[in-house]
């Protein structure tokens, strides 16, 4: 066996440190550090490969350590409603979600840090390990692989909570949208890829750079297995809702199912009898009932009616809106109708789409202050999610920030009655003393979030038809403390 000597050892540990000097710490070779480095090496390079992918991959296959434990205090309508915020990390958050939501969300919707590198906003947005004095030996390295390490579990866990059909959408500007690409090309499959939309956030963009103005930041959207189905585009509503009595019409019975009627008539019975007005009459052939803005009882009506039986059942089942608004029992209909042409990859006001500066000052009115950066407009949200919909899906976000995707979905299920639910993920981040929202009282983000579900609860909880707009508020609390929630 050779013997080497010191200065043979010290050379060669020279040489590995020029090579390798991720793999000292304190001058001291640390050998797993090492291995990972040379393991990295080996591997075919195939996709975006940084230091760390291994062990950051290895965290979506690890299991949490926390439980979920449910807060009713903070939490409204606990035993009822079906839209959940969860207080934590979400790296645990969506490993406990496996559970009871593998393969059943229909969309995610993301707004991760952009890893600008800016320290003044209320979350970080920081993930470069170099300090500003120091000159990064491996710029790329030392910029993007922290934040590479901190998306791609999350990425991988969100993945397997998606329905076949589901869809994601992450929001992203230039700093690692080139890195996310590839990065989700592999997680999800090239395949899979459907588009990078251009957002327009600003219609009065900073103009701090010499070399350009920045007018658009990106959502890049896949789908869980890329199928033929077509994305819907704005949504069109007819103008006026249209009378459901022809004058010229014969005679005629039409029998209305329950829950499917809304009205502006108070709670309370609604006995048999002449209705309408002098010029028409409707008559009620059976009692019915009212109640949280919806006709709980079928109701028969006889009078000159445009619709048959078989047509008024098919147009229910299409989704067509059906009111009897006032006591004349007079019925109208809405219909939604979708424009012919999938979604263009640019969106802006054109389809009715607001920017960062009318988001910041609606959540500024909203919460009383400015207290979170660079929130979403809802109707952003709203739009994304209704490329293809489904009125009672699943619809999650993991850094819900201000919680601009609840709010999102509520109007969504406000507008058509839908029963979408959310998701929502905030870590209580710590709030720094300096910000305009430690100012107004607030000690971490989740307190930010709490705050907006609970007045957009305040805003909807009167709205008739009724829609669920509480949540189940639920910690993450480590392993060793007692009892689990089962959804
Ligand atoms: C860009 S903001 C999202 C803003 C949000 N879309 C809105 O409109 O209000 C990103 C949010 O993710 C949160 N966040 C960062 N890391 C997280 C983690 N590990 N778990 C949960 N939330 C996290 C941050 O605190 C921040 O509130």
């Amino acid at each position: 066996m050779t013997e080497y000597t010191f200065e043979t050892i010290d050379k060669l540990l020279d040489m590995l440190k020029k090579k390798h000097p991720k793999a000292f710490f304190n001058d001291e070779l640390d050998l797993k550090k090492l291995d990972e480095i040379l393991q990295n090496e080996n591997q075919i390079k195939s996709g975006l490969q940084w230091l760390g992918k291994e062990a950051s991959k290895n965290q979506a296959l690890s299991k949490s350590n926390f439980k979920l434990t449910p807060n009713p205090e903070k939490s409204i309508e606990f035993n009822s409603s079906e839209n959940i915020f969860i207080e934590g990390d979400n790296l645990d958050a969506l490993k406990l979600l496996q559970e009871d939501f593998t393969e059943r969300i229909k969309a995610i919707y993301i707004d991760p840090p952009y890893n600008t590198g800016s320290e003044s906003f209320v979350y970080t947005d920081k993930f470069s390990s170099a300090k500003s004095s120091q000159k990064p030996e491996n710029h790329f390295e030392s910029i993007h692989s922290n934040w590479l390490s901190m998306i791609y579990p999350r990425l991988i866990l969100g993945r397997k909570l998606l329905r076949n059909d589901g869809l994601i959408f992450v929001s992203i500007d230039d700093h690692e949208l080139a890195n996310l690409k590839l990065l989700m090309d592999e997680v999800f499959g090239e395949e899979n890829y459907i588009e990078i939309f251009s957002w327009v956030k600003s219609e009065t963009p900073a103009n701090l750079s010499r070399k350009s103005k920045k007018v658009v930041e990106y959502v890049l959207c896949y789908q869980k297995l890329k199928d033929k189905s077509k994305f819907k585009g704005i949504k069109k509503t007819s103008p006026s809702s249209n009378g459901l009595l022809n004058q010229s019409n014969a005679i005629n019975i039409l029998t209305f199912p329950k829950n499917k009627v809304t009205t502006r008539i108070p709670d309370g019975k609604i006995p048999k009898g002449n209705y309408g007005t002098d010029k028409y009459t409707i008559e009620l052939l059976e009692d019915t009932e009212v109640k949280a803005g919806f006709f709980i009882k079928k109701v028969t009506l006889k009078a000159k009616f445009k619709w048959t039986q078989p047509k008024l059942d098919e147009e229910i089942k299409k989704g067509t809106f059906i009111q009897i608004p006032t006591i004349k029992l007079s019925p109208s209909y809405e219909k939604l109708s979708y424009d012919e042409e999938v979604p263009p990859n640019l969106i802006n006001h054109k389809v009715g789409v607001d920017t960062n500066e009318t988001a910041s000052k609606e959540l500024q009115a909203m919460l009383g202050a400015k207290v979170f950066d660079f929130p979403k407009p809802p109707s952003l949200i709203k739009y994304l999610l209704g490329f293809s919909d489904d009125s009672e899906g699943i619809f999650l976000d993991f850094f819900a920030g201000s919680g601009a995707t609840a709010q999102a979905v509520l109007e969504m299920n406000e507008k058509d009655l839908g029963k979408r639910k959310y998701i929502c993920v905030q870590l209580p981040e710590t709030i720094k003393h300096n910000t305009e929202a430690y100012r107004n009282g607030f000690r971490k983000i989740s307190e930010i979030t709490h705050k907006r579900l609970s007045l957009l609860h305040k805003k909807h909880k009167n709205s008739l038809p009724k829609i669920d707009s509480g949540f189940k508020y639920f910690e993450l609390k480590e392993l060793e403390n007692q009892g689990t929630f089962v959804f």
